[in-house]
């Protein structure tokens, strides 16, 4: 019984996986959906109805938990209980359509969720699979909602953070990975990008949790995936492109790892093997092409190509361009890395890093791209902190597409009123210097 229960558990989380990737009217869904129906089946043979329960970050069936199986399904754990479902049941007479409404409903953004999910599950006609909660008495009802919005987005996030970088790991342990697992997490990530994709902004261009390899992939796919989401890339193809943004530099945390792990200068041919990262990085990823996509190693390949194909590793015997998806990447990689040497050097202002990278355009970078990233992102992102040439400081809270250098900012050094400038409109007032949050901004961080 146990063995069928886990089973069906399994096949259920992979039709919510496959339900938040593709549409319902996909025949992958249609395909899961039929593997889940029969699991469902299957212990409903034996049982006139059961539940599935939420225990802290477990999933479990009467008194039985399943570690290993939750270990695994961490983000979907997360996913149902930010719906605030801690427990799910199951009766006779389940039609596969139910399953289908539930699944999709399990799937969807959480806008029309300000609803009780049992009524909810009852409006849209779902009969034999009730929700709830575990907890009865009222106090600690109140005390499990107030949980949840502790959870909440952040917690999804946070898990689906860990479920990519453990596959990152994954892959440089030359171990097996789960694509439509992996793209789950990634959706979970970006999917709180679409709904505050200003926060995330905020997080990938301003502020920085910590310098390591890690964050700077998943800087990259952010800005990559929002970037290209901009330019109007399908669904599918920004969420390849993500994808191979979070594993573009592999092969550099690969050779670091097992070559260079020596913080002085490097000699000549230590930057050979540094080069030689997007090759190792396109060849482990080579094996994952299957599960990931072939965008995948293609991109960690061609990612220091350049748009004039001068960059590295030298492909002689392929003249032409590199993918659009690698021309993408490569101007998200180059921003994250400048604006990162921005939180140590003062130098690095956004004015400047527009400048080093204009100076690469039609080299190194498509030169219509590059444009276009700047007309979304601005020259001064979203968050930025600057000092206005009236003396106030102010941060930045929305782009001018057609004025890059003006946009709109809101004033913190004052308090009361309207602070909201748009400075395309106010010539008279421009924006002087920027101001590093870490440092001469300091007292400016809770604003921002
Ligand atoms: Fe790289
Ligand atoms: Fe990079």
């Amino acid at each position: 019984m146990m063995e069928k229960i886990e089973q069906f558990i399994k096949r259920l989380i992979t039709c919510l996986q496959i339900a938040k990737i593709y549409t319902s009217s996909h025949p992958k869904f249609a395909e899961s959906l039929d593997a889940a129906y029969e699991g469902l089946q299957e212990v409903l043979r034996e049982k006139q109805e059961f539940t599935i329960g939420i225990v802290g970050e477990e999933v479990a069936y009467e008194k039985e938990i399943f570690f290993e199986l939750s270990q695994k399904i961490k983000a979907a754990i997360a996913l149902l209980k930010k719906k605030g479902i801690e427990r799910i049941n199951f009766t006779k007479g389940v039609s596969k359509d139910d399953l289908s409404k539930f699944i999709e409903y399990l799937a969807a953004q959480e806008t029309e969720q300000a609803q009780d999910p049992q009524k909810y599950l009852t409006t849209i006609g779902v009969r034999n699979i009730t929700v709830g909660k575990i907890k009865s008495s009222e106090g600690e009802e109140q005390a499990a909602v107030g949980e949840k919005k502790a959870v909440g987005s952040e917690g999804y996030y946070e898990e689906s953070v860990k479920t990519i970088e453990a596959s990152v790991e994954d892959i440089l342990g030359n171990r097996s990975v789960d694509g439509v697992d992996f793209r789950f997490n990634v959706i979970g990530v970006m999917e709180n990008l679409m709904k505050k994709h200003n926060e995330f902004l905020r997080l990938a261009t301003v502020k920085r949790y910590d310098s390591t390899t890690f964050w700077h992939l998943l800087n990259v796919s952010i800005l990559s995936m929002y970037f290209s989401w901009r330019l109007g890339f399908s669904k599918d193809d920004f969420l390849d492109i993500a994808t191979a943004a979070i594993f573009h530099d592999v092969g550099k945390i690969f050779i670091s790892r097992k070559i260079i792990q020596k913080p002085d200068k490097l000699s000549e041919e230590e930057f050979d093997i540094v080069r030689s990262h997007s090759a190792q990085g396109a060849q482990i990823l080579l094996k994952y092409s299957q599960t990931l996509g072939p965008i995948v190693p293609l991109v960690a390949f061609e990612h220091h190509l350049g748009y004039d194909a001068k960059g590295y590793p030298k492909k002689l015997t392929f003249p032409q361009k590199p993918h659009m998806a690698s021309l993408i990447v490569s101007i998200c990689d180059v921003y994250d890395a400048l604006t990162q040497r921005r939180s140590y050097k003062r130098e690095y202002s956004p004015a400047l890093i527009y400048d080093i990278m204009m100076k690469e355009k039609g080299r190194l970078f498509h030169p219509e791209l590059l444009e276009s990233f700047f007309k979304i992102i601005g020259l001064w992102p979203y968050g930025t902190l600057v000092l206005l040439s009236d003396g106030n400081v102010a941060v930045v809270r929305e782009q001018n597409a057609d004025d890059i250098s003006n946009p709109i900012v809101e004033i913190i050094s004052q308090e009361g009123g309207n602070n909201l400038i748009n400075l395309s409109n106010n010539r008279d007032i421009t924006i002087k210097q920027f101001l590093n949050p870490a440092s001469d901004g300091k007292q400016y961080l809770p604003f921002i």
